[in-house]
Protein backbone atom coordinates (compact mmCIF):
# COMPACT_ATOMS: atom_id res chain seq x y z
CA UNK A 1 0.00 0.00 0.00
CA UNK A 2 1.33 3.81 -0.48
CA UNK A 3 1.47 6.72 1.49
CA UNK A 4 -1.67 8.79 0.94
CA UNK A 5 -0.57 11.87 -1.78
CA UNK A 6 -1.88 15.30 -1.06
CA UNK A 7 -3.31 17.44 -3.34
CA UNK A 8 -1.45 19.58 -5.60
CA UNK A 9 -2.40 22.53 -4.08
CA UNK A 10 -2.04 21.84 -0.60
CA UNK A 11 0.31 23.44 1.74
CA UNK A 12 3.89 21.30 2.37
CA UNK A 13 2.64 20.69 6.02
CA UNK A 14 -0.83 20.55 5.33
CA UNK A 15 -1.37 16.39 6.94
CA UNK A 16 -0.72 18.82 10.36
CA UNK A 17 -3.50 21.13 9.58
CA UNK A 18 -7.34 20.60 9.76
CA UNK A 19 -8.54 23.83 8.00
CA UNK A 20 -6.68 26.49 5.93
CA UNK A 21 -5.53 30.00 6.46
CA UNK A 22 -7.90 33.08 5.20
CA UNK A 23 -7.11 34.70 2.73
CA UNK A 24 -5.67 37.91 4.42
CA UNK A 25 -3.56 35.54 6.76
CA UNK A 26 -1.76 33.72 3.58
CA UNK A 27 -1.20 37.31 2.50
CA UNK A 28 -0.04 38.37 5.69
CA UNK A 29 2.40 35.55 5.76
CA UNK A 30 3.43 35.37 2.39
CA UNK A 31 7.09 36.52 1.39
CA UNK A 32 6.83 35.66 -2.18
CA UNK A 33 5.73 38.78 -3.24
CA UNK A 34 9.58 40.56 -2.52
CA UNK A 35 11.87 37.26 -2.12
CA UNK A 36 11.36 36.00 -5.37
CA UNK A 37 14.19 37.99 -6.31
CA UNK A 38 16.34 35.77 -4.82
CA UNK A 39 14.91 32.71 -6.69
CA UNK A 40 19.02 32.49 -8.63
CA UNK A 41 20.23 32.16 -5.10
CA UNK A 42 17.96 29.67 -3.61
CA UNK A 43 18.31 27.35 -7.05
CA UNK A 44 22.67 27.63 -6.62
CA UNK A 45 21.96 26.76 -3.09
CA UNK A 46 19.27 23.65 -3.55
CA UNK A 47 21.63 22.00 -6.37
CA UNK A 48 24.55 22.26 -4.23
CA UNK A 49 23.25 20.91 -1.35
CA UNK A 50 21.43 18.37 -3.90
CA UNK A 51 25.04 17.38 -4.91
CA UNK A 52 25.90 16.54 -1.55
CA UNK A 53 23.25 14.31 -0.76
CA UNK A 54 23.83 12.17 -4.08
CA UNK A 55 27.93 12.57 -2.72
CA UNK A 56 27.02 11.14 0.65
CA UNK A 57 24.86 7.95 -0.89
CA UNK A 58 21.88 10.33 0.61
CA UNK A 59 20.28 10.34 -2.54
CA UNK A 60 20.49 8.01 -5.90
CA UNK A 61 22.19 9.93 -8.87
CA UNK A 62 19.23 9.22 -10.51
CA UNK A 63 17.24 11.60 -8.69
CA UNK A 64 20.02 14.02 -8.54
CA UNK A 65 19.58 14.29 -12.22
CA UNK A 66 16.78 14.91 -12.18
CA UNK A 67 16.69 17.54 -10.06
CA UNK A 68 19.85 18.88 -12.02
CA UNK A 69 17.48 19.05 -15.28
CA UNK A 70 14.14 20.13 -12.82
CA UNK A 71 16.27 23.16 -11.47
CA UNK A 72 17.57 24.42 -15.27
CA UNK A 73 13.76 24.02 -16.90
CA UNK A 74 12.33 26.19 -13.69
CA UNK A 75 15.67 28.36 -14.68
CA UNK A 76 14.98 29.30 -18.22
CA UNK A 77 10.84 29.69 -17.23
CA UNK A 78 11.74 32.31 -14.79
CA UNK A 79 14.38 33.91 -16.60
CA UNK A 80 11.70 34.04 -19.71
CA UNK A 81 8.53 35.56 -17.36
CA UNK A 82 6.83 32.27 -17.63
CA UNK A 83 7.20 30.95 -14.41
CA UNK A 84 4.06 30.88 -12.17
CA UNK A 85 4.60 32.74 -9.19
CA UNK A 86 1.63 31.28 -6.36
CA UNK A 87 0.83 32.72 -3.51
CA UNK A 88 -0.57 29.37 -1.87
CA UNK A 89 2.84 28.52 -1.93
CA UNK A 90 3.90 31.13 0.60
CA UNK A 91 7.82 31.90 -0.53
CA UNK A 92 10.53 31.65 -3.06
CA UNK A 93 11.69 28.12 -1.69
CA UNK A 94 8.25 26.55 -1.66
CA UNK A 95 7.14 27.91 -4.77
CA UNK A 96 10.40 26.34 -6.60
CA UNK A 97 10.38 23.12 -4.73
CA UNK A 98 6.61 22.44 -6.10
CA UNK A 99 7.00 23.33 -9.60
CA UNK A 100 10.07 21.33 -9.38
CA UNK A 101 7.87 18.46 -7.85
CA UNK A 102 5.23 19.04 -10.78
CA UNK A 103 8.31 18.46 -13.33
CA UNK A 104 10.19 15.43 -11.59
CA UNK A 105 7.97 13.94 -9.61
CA UNK A 106 9.14 12.58 -6.53
CA UNK A 107 13.16 13.07 -6.72
CA UNK A 108 11.21 16.24 -6.27
CA UNK A 109 9.97 15.78 -3.26
CA UNK A 110 13.68 14.36 -1.83
CA UNK A 111 15.55 18.13 -2.27
CA UNK A 112 14.43 18.79 1.07
CA UNK A 113 16.24 16.30 3.24
CA UNK A 114 18.34 17.41 6.13
CA UNK A 115 17.56 20.67 5.25
CA UNK A 116 14.85 23.36 6.30
CA UNK A 117 13.36 26.86 4.80
CA UNK A 118 15.28 28.05 8.06
CA UNK A 119 18.67 27.13 6.96
CA UNK A 120 17.91 27.23 3.30
CA UNK A 121 16.78 31.03 3.48
CA UNK A 122 19.76 32.34 5.31
CA UNK A 123 21.87 30.99 3.10
CA UNK A 124 20.02 32.41 -0.17
CA UNK A 125 20.48 35.99 1.62
CA UNK A 126 23.92 35.71 2.06
CA UNK A 127 24.47 34.72 -1.40
CA UNK A 128 22.16 37.54 -2.05
CA UNK A 129 23.75 40.05 -0.04
CA UNK A 130 27.42 38.56 -1.27
CA UNK A 131 26.27 39.95 -5.18
CA UNK A 132 24.66 42.90 -3.78
CA UNK A 133 28.38 43.96 -2.32
CA UNK A 134 30.28 42.69 -5.23
CA UNK A 135 28.26 44.99 -7.72
CA UNK A 136 28.65 47.93 -5.23
CA UNK A 137 32.11 47.44 -4.41
CA UNK A 138 32.33 48.18 -8.46
CA UNK A 139 30.28 50.97 -8.38
CA UNK A 140 32.00 52.72 -5.45
CA UNK A 141 34.84 52.08 -7.33
CA UNK A 142 33.26 53.84 -10.46
CA UNK A 143 32.73 57.03 -8.25
CA UNK A 144 35.81 56.84 -6.97
CA UNK A 145 38.09 56.94 -10.30
CA UNK A 146 35.33 59.75 -11.30
CA UNK A 147 36.44 62.26 -8.43
CA UNK A 148 40.23 61.41 -8.90
CA UNK A 149 39.42 62.28 -12.46
CA UNK A 150 37.90 65.56 -11.55
CA UNK A 151 40.55 66.18 -8.75
CA UNK A 152 43.33 65.74 -11.17
CA UNK A 153 41.71 69.10 -13.61
CA UNK A 154 41.20 70.78 -10.44
CA UNK A 155 44.66 69.93 -8.53
CA UNK A 156 45.50 73.87 -8.68
CA UNK A 157 41.73 75.18 -9.00
CA UNK A 158 41.79 77.73 -5.71
CA UNK A 159 38.49 78.03 -3.51
CA UNK A 160 38.14 78.48 0.20
CA UNK A 161 37.87 75.99 2.38
CA UNK A 162 35.36 76.30 4.97
CA UNK A 163 34.69 75.40 8.62
CA UNK A 164 31.03 76.53 10.43
CA UNK A 165 29.87 77.11 6.71
CA UNK A 166 32.32 80.29 7.24
CA UNK A 167 35.66 81.25 5.24
CA UNK A 168 38.80 79.71 6.73
CA UNK A 169 41.93 78.76 4.26
CA UNK A 170 42.63 78.41 0.80
CA UNK A 171 41.82 74.80 0.03
CA UNK A 172 42.26 73.37 -3.78
CA UNK A 173 39.19 71.85 -5.32
CA UNK A 174 41.17 68.80 -6.32
CA UNK A 175 41.71 68.10 -2.58
CA UNK A 176 38.31 68.81 -1.52
CA UNK A 177 37.21 65.93 -3.92
CA UNK A 178 40.18 63.76 -2.63
CA UNK A 179 38.26 64.07 0.78
CA UNK A 180 35.24 62.41 -0.40
CA UNK A 181 37.59 59.63 -2.18
CA UNK A 182 38.91 58.85 1.31
CA UNK A 183 35.26 58.52 2.73
CA UNK A 184 34.57 55.72 -0.07
CA UNK A 185 37.98 54.30 0.27
CA UNK A 186 37.06 53.19 3.64
CA UNK A 187 33.35 52.34 3.08
CA UNK A 188 34.38 49.74 0.44
CA UNK A 189 37.08 48.67 3.39
CA UNK A 190 33.58 48.41 5.21
CA UNK A 191 31.51 46.10 3.04
CA UNK A 192 34.38 43.76 2.56
CA UNK A 193 34.69 43.08 5.96
CA UNK A 194 31.27 42.57 6.36
CA UNK A 195 31.48 40.40 3.32
CA UNK A 196 34.26 38.25 4.77
CA UNK A 197 31.91 37.40 7.61
CA UNK A 198 28.86 37.07 6.33
CA UNK A 199 30.65 34.81 3.56
CA UNK A 200 29.94 31.53 5.97
CA UNK A 201 27.36 28.66 5.39
CA UNK A 202 24.05 28.34 7.16
CA UNK A 203 23.10 24.78 4.94
CA UNK A 204 23.41 21.99 7.50
CA UNK A 205 21.58 23.52 10.12
CA UNK A 206 18.35 22.47 8.56
CA UNK A 207 15.75 23.74 11.28
CA UNK A 208 17.48 24.64 14.32
CA UNK A 209 19.98 21.72 15.88
CA UNK A 210 21.31 19.96 12.59
CA UNK A 211 20.16 17.21 10.87
CA UNK A 212 20.73 13.45 11.19
CA UNK A 213 21.96 12.40 7.70
CA UNK A 214 26.10 12.44 7.04
CA UNK A 215 26.13 15.38 5.36
CA UNK A 216 29.02 17.21 4.54
CA UNK A 217 28.89 20.83 5.03
CA UNK A 218 32.37 21.72 3.57
CA UNK A 219 31.87 20.55 0.42
CA UNK A 220 29.05 22.31 0.10
CA UNK A 221 30.27 25.63 1.74
CA UNK A 222 33.20 25.10 -1.13
CA UNK A 223 30.79 24.63 -4.05
CA UNK A 224 28.84 28.09 -3.17
CA UNK A 225 32.63 29.69 -2.37
CA UNK A 226 31.48 30.18 1.22
CA UNK A 227 34.99 30.60 3.15
CA UNK A 228 33.84 27.73 5.97
CA UNK A 229 30.74 26.74 7.93
CA UNK A 230 28.92 28.28 10.41
CA UNK A 231 29.64 27.02 13.63
CA UNK A 232 26.75 26.96 15.19
CA UNK A 233 23.18 25.53 14.30
CA UNK A 234 21.02 27.91 16.47
CA UNK A 235 23.06 30.72 15.29
CA UNK A 236 23.01 29.83 11.56
CA UNK A 237 19.59 30.25 10.92
CA UNK A 238 18.56 32.80 13.46
CA UNK A 239 21.39 35.99 13.23
CA UNK A 240 21.01 38.53 11.50
CA UNK A 241 23.53 40.88 11.97
CA UNK A 242 25.50 39.94 8.96
CA UNK A 243 22.69 41.80 7.62
CA UNK A 244 22.21 44.96 10.56
CA UNK A 245 26.29 45.28 9.33
CA UNK A 246 25.18 45.57 5.35
CA UNK A 247 22.47 48.05 6.15
CA UNK A 248 25.25 50.11 8.73
CA UNK A 249 28.36 50.44 6.21
CA UNK A 250 25.16 51.61 3.18
CA UNK A 251 23.89 53.75 5.11
CA UNK A 252 27.59 55.57 6.19
CA UNK A 253 27.91 55.16 2.62
CA UNK A 254 24.42 57.52 2.08
CA UNK A 255 26.15 59.80 4.65
CA UNK A 256 29.03 60.40 2.45
CA UNK A 257 26.78 60.82 -0.67
CA UNK A 258 24.28 63.23 1.84
CA UNK A 259 27.13 65.50 2.75
CA UNK A 260 28.42 65.91 -0.93
CA UNK A 261 25.00 66.41 -2.00
CA UNK A 262 24.79 69.01 0.59
CA UNK A 263 27.38 70.72 -1.01
CA UNK A 264 26.44 70.53 -4.45
CA UNK A 265 23.02 71.81 -3.78
CA UNK A 266 25.19 74.73 -1.89
CA UNK A 267 27.08 74.95 -4.63
CA UNK A 268 24.67 75.37 -7.46
CA UNK A 269 22.76 78.33 -5.52
CA UNK A 270 23.00 81.09 -7.38
CA UNK A 271 24.43 82.87 -3.86
CA UNK A 272 27.22 81.05 -4.33
CA UNK A 273 27.33 79.29 -7.97
CA UNK A 274 30.91 77.57 -7.76
CA UNK A 275 29.24 74.61 -10.32
CA UNK A 276 27.20 73.89 -12.65
CA UNK A 277 25.05 70.58 -12.82
CA UNK A 278 24.21 69.20 -16.08
CA UNK A 279 20.91 69.31 -17.29
CA UNK A 280 19.85 65.91 -17.27
CA UNK A 281 20.58 65.66 -13.64
CA UNK A 282 18.22 68.23 -13.04
CA UNK A 283 14.33 69.42 -13.23
CA UNK A 284 12.48 72.68 -13.80
CA UNK A 285 9.71 74.14 -12.07
CA UNK A 286 6.07 74.42 -13.61
CA UNK A 287 5.30 77.70 -12.00
CA UNK A 288 9.02 79.57 -11.98
CA UNK A 289 10.34 79.47 -15.47
CA UNK A 290 13.96 80.18 -14.52
CA UNK A 291 14.31 77.66 -12.09
CA UNK A 292 16.55 74.43 -12.48
CA UNK A 293 16.73 72.50 -9.62
CA UNK A 294 19.15 69.96 -8.27
CA UNK A 295 17.29 67.23 -7.83
CA UNK A 296 19.26 64.46 -8.09
CA UNK A 297 21.59 65.40 -4.95
CA UNK A 298 18.58 66.58 -3.54
CA UNK A 299 17.23 62.83 -3.77
CA UNK A 300 20.33 61.27 -2.53
CA UNK A 301 19.99 63.38 0.93
CA UNK A 302 16.73 62.19 1.25
CA UNK A 303 17.13 58.91 0.34
CA UNK A 304 19.82 58.78 2.92
CA UNK A 305 16.89 58.42 5.54
CA UNK A 306 15.26 55.65 3.93
CA UNK A 307 18.65 53.63 4.15
CA UNK A 308 18.97 54.94 8.09
CA UNK A 309 14.92 53.71 8.32
CA UNK A 310 16.05 50.37 7.12
CA UNK A 311 19.05 50.03 9.85
CA UNK A 312 16.84 50.61 12.77
CA UNK A 313 14.15 48.38 10.98
CA UNK A 314 16.87 45.56 11.11
CA UNK A 315 17.94 46.18 14.31
CA UNK A 316 14.54 46.37 16.06
CA UNK A 317 13.71 43.20 14.55
CA UNK A 318 16.29 41.30 15.77
CA UNK A 319 16.56 42.79 19.46
CA UNK A 320 13.59 40.83 20.86
CA UNK A 321 13.66 37.33 19.38
CA UNK A 322 14.91 34.58 21.53
CA UNK A 323 17.10 31.37 19.91
CA UNK A 324 16.44 29.98 16.61
CA UNK A 325 14.66 30.59 13.78
CA UNK A 326 11.52 33.33 14.35
CA UNK A 327 9.43 34.22 11.56
CA UNK A 328 10.19 37.87 12.03
CA UNK A 329 12.98 37.33 10.02
CA UNK A 330 11.17 37.03 7.07
CA UNK A 331 11.08 40.70 7.22
CA UNK A 332 14.56 41.38 6.86
CA UNK A 333 14.10 41.28 3.39
CA UNK A 334 11.98 44.40 1.77
CA UNK A 335 14.64 46.62 4.34
CA UNK A 336 17.87 44.87 2.95
CA UNK A 337 16.71 44.78 -0.79
CA UNK A 338 15.51 48.53 -1.08
CA UNK A 339 19.38 49.53 0.75
CA UNK A 340 20.72 47.78 -1.39
CA UNK A 341 18.65 49.08 -4.69
CA UNK A 342 18.58 52.93 -3.22
CA UNK A 343 22.53 52.45 -2.66
CA UNK A 344 23.07 51.07 -6.60
CA UNK A 345 21.01 53.64 -8.09
CA UNK A 346 22.59 56.32 -6.34
CA UNK A 347 25.96 55.67 -7.00
CA UNK A 348 25.33 54.69 -10.60
CA UNK A 349 24.14 58.26 -10.89
CA UNK A 350 26.43 59.66 -9.09
CA UNK A 351 29.48 58.11 -10.75
CA UNK A 352 27.40 59.04 -14.17
CA UNK A 353 26.83 62.96 -13.04
CA UNK A 354 30.24 63.80 -11.31
CA UNK A 355 32.59 63.67 -14.15
CA UNK A 356 29.96 66.31 -15.88
CA UNK A 357 30.14 69.00 -12.85
CA UNK A 358 30.83 72.23 -14.33
CA UNK A 359 33.50 73.92 -12.40
CA UNK A 360 33.29 77.25 -12.17
CA UNK A 361 37.15 78.67 -10.92
CA UNK A 362 36.29 82.67 -11.42
CA UNK A 363 33.49 82.41 -8.78
CA UNK A 364 35.65 80.39 -6.45
CA UNK A 365 38.49 83.03 -6.85
CA UNK A 366 36.15 85.19 -6.25
CA UNK A 367 34.90 83.96 -3.35
CA UNK A 368 38.60 83.97 -1.82
CA UNK A 369 38.96 87.34 -1.89
CA UNK A 370 36.19 87.75 0.68
CA UNK A 371 36.62 86.26 4.65
CA UNK A 372 40.32 87.06 5.02
CA UNK A 373 41.43 83.69 4.00
CA UNK A 374 45.41 83.94 4.30
CA UNK A 375 44.94 85.46 8.23
CA UNK A 376 46.16 82.22 9.74
CA UNK A 377 49.66 82.45 7.00
CA UNK A 378 49.91 86.21 8.57
CA UNK A 379 49.94 84.96 11.88
CA UNK A 380 52.12 81.84 10.70
CA UNK A 381 54.67 84.56 8.78
CA UNK A 382 54.57 86.57 12.31
CA UNK A 383 55.84 83.25 13.97
CA UNK A 384 58.79 81.98 11.84
CA UNK A 385 59.61 85.64 12.55
CA UNK A 386 59.44 84.86 16.43
CA UNK A 387 56.31 85.75 17.96
CA UNK A 388 54.72 83.48 20.22
CA UNK A 389 51.67 81.73 18.28
CA UNK A 390 48.92 83.52 20.92
CA UNK A 391 50.36 87.52 20.18
CA UNK A 392 50.70 86.36 16.01
CA UNK A 393 47.14 85.61 16.33
CA UNK A 394 46.06 88.77 18.25
CA UNK A 395 48.02 91.16 15.97
CA UNK A 396 46.37 89.36 13.00
CA UNK A 397 42.57 89.56 14.08
CA UNK A 398 43.34 93.44 14.63
CA UNK A 399 44.28 93.82 11.32
CA UNK A 400 41.68 91.90 10.37
CA UNK A 401 39.39 94.16 11.89
CA UNK A 402 40.94 97.29 9.88
CA UNK A 403 40.42 95.88 7.10
CA UNK A 404 36.86 95.20 7.88
CA UNK A 405 36.19 98.78 8.86
CA UNK A 406 37.58 99.79 5.10
CA UNK A 407 36.42 97.13 3.27
CA UNK A 408 40.01 95.50 2.20
CA UNK A 409 41.51 92.65 2.12
CA UNK A 410 44.67 92.09 4.29
CA UNK A 411 47.07 92.16 0.88
CA UNK A 412 45.49 95.82 0.22
CA UNK A 413 46.61 97.18 3.49
CA UNK A 414 49.95 98.83 2.77
CA UNK A 415 53.01 97.81 4.11
CA UNK A 416 53.71 100.66 7.00
CA UNK A 417 49.82 100.12 8.25
CA UNK A 418 50.19 96.30 8.49
CA UNK A 419 53.41 97.29 10.74
CA UNK A 420 51.62 99.18 13.00
CA UNK A 421 49.82 95.24 14.13
CA UNK A 422 53.50 93.90 14.32
CA UNK A 423 56.55 95.88 13.34
CA UNK A 424 58.12 91.98 12.36
CA UNK A 425 56.16 92.28 9.81
CA UNK A 426 58.64 93.17 6.60
CA UNK A 427 57.94 93.74 2.62
CA UNK A 428 57.91 89.87 2.46
CA UNK A 429 54.87 89.41 3.80
CA UNK A 430 52.74 89.85 0.33
CA UNK A 431 54.10 86.32 -1.24
CA UNK A 432 52.88 84.67 2.26
CA UNK A 433 49.26 86.60 1.56
CA UNK A 434 48.45 85.51 -1.69
CA UNK A 435 46.24 82.61 -2.37
CA UNK A 436 49.04 80.77 -4.48
CA UNK A 437 51.58 81.31 -1.50
CA UNK A 438 49.00 80.26 0.79
CA UNK A 439 48.35 76.62 -0.90
CA UNK A 440 51.87 76.22 -1.83
CA UNK A 441 52.96 76.25 1.92
CA UNK A 442 50.62 73.76 2.82
CA UNK A 443 53.17 71.11 1.73
CA UNK A 444 53.23 68.03 3.39
CA UNK A 445 51.27 64.63 3.05
CA UNK A 446 47.75 65.41 3.52
CA UNK A 447 48.06 69.25 2.56
CA UNK A 448 46.53 71.03 0.24
CA UNK A 449 49.90 72.17 -2.03
CA UNK A 450 48.66 71.51 -5.64
CA UNK A 451 52.26 69.30 -5.38
CA UNK A 452 50.71 67.40 -2.79
CA UNK A 453 47.22 67.15 -4.43
CA UNK A 454 49.36 65.75 -7.49
CA UNK A 455 50.96 62.94 -5.16
CA UNK A 456 48.30 62.29 -3.37
CA UNK A 457 46.48 61.57 -6.83
CA UNK A 458 48.91 59.14 -7.84
CA UNK A 459 48.60 57.61 -4.74
CA UNK A 460 44.80 57.13 -4.71
CA UNK A 461 44.99 56.03 -8.66
CA UNK A 462 47.28 53.16 -7.37
CA UNK A 463 44.95 52.63 -4.30
CA UNK A 464 42.04 51.32 -6.66
N1 LIG B 1 10.02 32.85 4.06
C1 LIG B 1 10.70 32.49 5.25
C2 LIG B 1 11.67 33.63 5.64
O1 LIG B 1 11.87 34.50 4.87
C3 LIG B 1 11.49 31.25 5.06
C4 LIG B 1 11.73 30.50 6.31
C5 LIG B 1 10.47 29.99 6.85
N2 LIG B 1 10.67 29.13 7.94
C6 LIG B 1 9.66 28.77 8.77
N3 LIG B 1 9.98 27.98 9.74
N4 LIG B 1 8.45 29.21 8.61
O2 LIG B 1 12.23 33.69 6.72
Amino acid sequence: MTEPTSPESAKAWSGRFSEPVSDLVKRYTASIAFDQRMWRQDIRGSLAHARMLARQGILATGDLAAIEQGMAAITGEIESGQFNWNLDDEDVHLNIEKRLTALIGDAGKRLHTGRSRNDQVATDIRLWLRDSIDIIDRLLRDLQEALINLAEIHSDTPLPGFTHLQVAQPITFGHHLLAYFEMLARDRERFTDCRRRLNRLPLGAAALAGTTFPIDRESVARELGFEAVCENSLDAVSDRDFAIEFCAVAALVMTHISRFSEELILWMSPRISFIDLPDRFCTGSSIMPQKKNPDVPELARGKTGRVFGHLLALLVLMKGQPLAYNKDNQEDKEPLFDTADTLIDTLRIFADMVPDIRVKPEAMAAALRQGYATATDLADYLVKKGLPFRDAHEAVARAVRACEARSCDLADLPLDELRSFSSLIGSDVFGVLTVAGSLAARNHVGGTAPAQVRAAIARARSRL
